[in-house]
């Protein structure tokens, strides 16, 4: 058993969280997130030097509050696991300093951790008061579709992440946007419409109403022999239309048949190819992880498409909170790095610092 304190800042949420490894569970014993979101609304995005200040102030009650809620103190902690990579540097870098101290301070092995891979992992965690997951019983290959604001892509996964290898995000993935990542098309595509920042959950609330068929947005890249996405036709298709519908009078009318459509023309592009993906590698399960998993049609859909393209289980989401940007993923990557010896102690936490690419290694 080991006990983990993750840490996230690499955005716009500010978060801390505890989580018990076991050999069959990750449990989040506790997770306590701060979102800027209402801070970042009024210029339509997030503003870097705007995050970075917020975090500066609210990383420590955070780190305080999860320690707290989940009963415990600095001293029981195995591990600390900070997000270093990738996202806006000066974000990271609150997280990163506040970890480096923690670590230092109390002795702690520290371990850093990809975003990305956060939350590829996020499907491993249990939530307190919900149904256990057995991480043993999991079936490989698993096929991973990893959709946030910033990317869209489909990593082929062939064993549990204790036997990840450093460099698996790179050799697991096997097709990824070209242009826009998913959220970014939920989100552009809302701005379009007047709806606020960011999108994703106003277009899948007005989508309820509309019509998914009444406008014909492009599905881009339908070639079968590439698993690659792009959305910024979609963009302009949206735009285009948006224009028409205004200068007609008839926008306001019109917002629940647009988002329907577009929604659809985005889960379309994303199923065509997982469905190619999971078939060319012969998957046993599918997962669906990032904020646009949160997407209700999206799940209701693959929900009923999965019983034909020979999995052995229905696809596997995050509860809703694992799903958008938090602390629980982190720690659950975190330990199981640090299972692989992989965490940094004393002098070598002065050389770990944050990158805004996601490419280079600690
Ligand atoms: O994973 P995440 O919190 O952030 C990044 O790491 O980028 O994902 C945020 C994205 C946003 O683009 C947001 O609009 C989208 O997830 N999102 C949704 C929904 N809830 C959040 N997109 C579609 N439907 C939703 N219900
Ligand atoms: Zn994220």
């Amino acid at each position: 058993m080991s006990l983990i304190l993750g840490i996230e800042s690499s955005c716009d949420e500010c978060s801390a969280s505890v989580v018990r490894y076991t050999p069959e569970h990750c449990e989040a014993l506790s997770v306590e997130t701060f979102s800027q979101i209402d801070l970042h609304r009024p210029y339509g995005g997030v503003v870097p030097e705007i995050a970075s200040r917020n975090h500066l102030e609210t990383i420590i009650p955070m780190i305080d509050a999860a320690l707290k809620s989940a009963g415990v103190t600095m001293k029981d902690i195995d591990a600390v696991a900070v997000t270093n990579r990738p996202g806006l540097v000066g974000a990271l870098l609150v997280g990163v300093s506040a970890a480096k101290s923690l670590a230092y301070a109390f002795g702690k092995p520290l371990v850093p951790v990809h975003h990305l891979e956060g939350h590829l992992c996020s499907i491993y965690l249990n939530s307190p008061g919900k149904p256990p997951i057995e991480r043993n019983s999991l079936e490989y290959p698993l096929m991973t579709l990893l959709v946030s604001g910033g990317h869209s892509q489909l990593h082929a996964i062939d064993t549990a992440p204790e036997l990840w290898t450093p460099v698996m995000l790179e050799t697991s993935r096997i097709g990824r946007s070209r242009d826009d990542a998913a959220g970014e098309a939920f989100d552009k595509t809302a701005k379009i419409l007047g709806l606020p920042y960011p999108g994703g959950r106003y277009i899948d609330e007005l989508a309820k109403t509309g019509d998914a068929t009444k406008y014909a947005f492009p599905r881009a890249l339908p070639q079968k022999d590439t698993l690659d996405f792009s959305f910024s036709g979609l963009k302009t298709a949206v735009l285009n239309e948006a224009q028409k519908l205004e200068n007609a009078g008839r926008l306001e009318e019109e917002k629940p048949n647009l988002c329907a459509s577009l929604q659809q023309a985005i889960i379309d592009a994303l199923i065509s190819k997982m469905e190619i993906a999971v078939r060319r590698h012969r998957s046993r399960t599918l997962s669906v992880v990032g904020g646009v998993a949160a997407n209700s049609r999206f799940r209701s859909i693959l929900n009923e498409r999965w019983k034909f393209w020979g999995l052995s289980s229905p696809p596997i989401f995050p509860s809703p909170e694992f799903c958008t940007d938090n602390a629980a993923m982190i720690a659950a990557a975190g330990a199981f790095r640090y299972r692989q010896g992989l965490a940094i102690q004393g002098e070598q936490l002065l050389c770990l610092n944050a990158f805004s690419s996601g490419a280079i290694a600690p």
